[in-house]
């Protein structure tokens, strides 16, 4: 794993936790954050120890956003030419589920990366918004599309217009989060909920994630299509002849991965 500054990586038990360490700033996301948060979430990728990235933050909060600081000058021939949302665009390419376990505020590009997780575990004292148009832009990595595909128009407007607070049981209601666990038990929770992942096949954990979110861009004919051919690979994994020969065998299936 490549060094970083700005966050800290581990792997246990199957688990690749990437920790965002930047707690005095509300872990706060410049520019080298994001590119070492996706890079590391790309080794794991890579990396057969690990079956499920668990992202979450030192310190109080998950994250306040992108830093101010660094783009308070910027202008839109630098950001054209930095192009720096094509992280986030690589953090989507990821192949393993990635948890989040986020805690008080997640703002801004904070909620942003929240909402590039595939699943979301919440302490019950988070506090999501999107602030930026209280600075007089809009979200930029993400926000306005991912909101909306999960919410619908009706409240992503509403939330990003108005830059409401919105607690973790409006986020459970409306499918932002998949669980409310009590603060401090927080990381325990997430890793629970993690290794009920990780006993699964990795395999089909792998096409099941692919399969969801083709949903989120395909037509509904296109999507069963694609859902069809992953279907139809899984039947040449070993983990698939063991399963099926474990259930007629009535015994524990041993899952290898392949
Ligand atoms: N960028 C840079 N620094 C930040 C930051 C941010 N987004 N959020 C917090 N910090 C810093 C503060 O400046 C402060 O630093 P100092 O101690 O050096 O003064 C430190 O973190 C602690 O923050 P506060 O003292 O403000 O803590 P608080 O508990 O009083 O308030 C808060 C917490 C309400 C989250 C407040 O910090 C806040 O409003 N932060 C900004 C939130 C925001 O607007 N985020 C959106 C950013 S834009 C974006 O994300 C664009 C995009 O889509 C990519």
């Amino acid at each position: 794993m490549g060094l970083f500054q700005y966050i800290e990586t581990s792997v246990e038990n199957e688990i690749g936790f990437i920790t965002l360490n930047r707690p005095k700033q509300l872990n706060a996301l410049n520019r080298t954050m994001v590119g070492e948060i996706v890079s590391a979430a790309e080794e794991f990728d890579r990396d057969t120890q690990v079956k499920v990235i668990l992202l979450s933050g030192h310190g109080k909060a998950f994250s306040a956003g992108a830093d101010i600081d660094e783009m308070a000058n910027d202008n839109p021939v630098r950001l054209e030419l930095l192009n720096q949302f094509a992280d986030w665009d690589r953090l989507s390419l990821v192949k393993k589920p990635i948890i989040g376990a986020v805690k008080s505020f997640v703002f801004g590009g904070g909620f942003e990366l929240a909402l590039s997780c595939d699943l979301l575990i919440a302490a019950g004292d988070t506090l999501f918004s999107f602030p930026e148009v209280t600075l007089g832009v809009m979200p930029g990595a993400g926000g306005t599309q991912r909101l909306t595909k999960l919410v619908g128009k009706t409240k992503a407007l509403e939330w990003i217009l108005t830059a409401e607070r919105i607690n973790a049981e409006t986020a459970l209601k409306y499918g932002i989060i998949n669980k409310i666990v009590a603060p401090e038990l927080l990381m325990e929770e997430a890793i629970a909920f993690a290794r009920k992942i990780t006993a699964q096949p990795s395999l089909a954990v792998r096409m099941i994630k692919d399969s969801v979110n083709k949903a989120v861009d395909y037509s509904l004919y296109e999507g069963m299509q694609y859902e069809r051919k992953n279907f139809y690979l899984l039947f040449a994994s070993e983990d698939q002849k063991e399963g099926m020969a474990a259930f007629v065998e009535k015994r524990k299936p041993n899952f290898t991965g392949r």
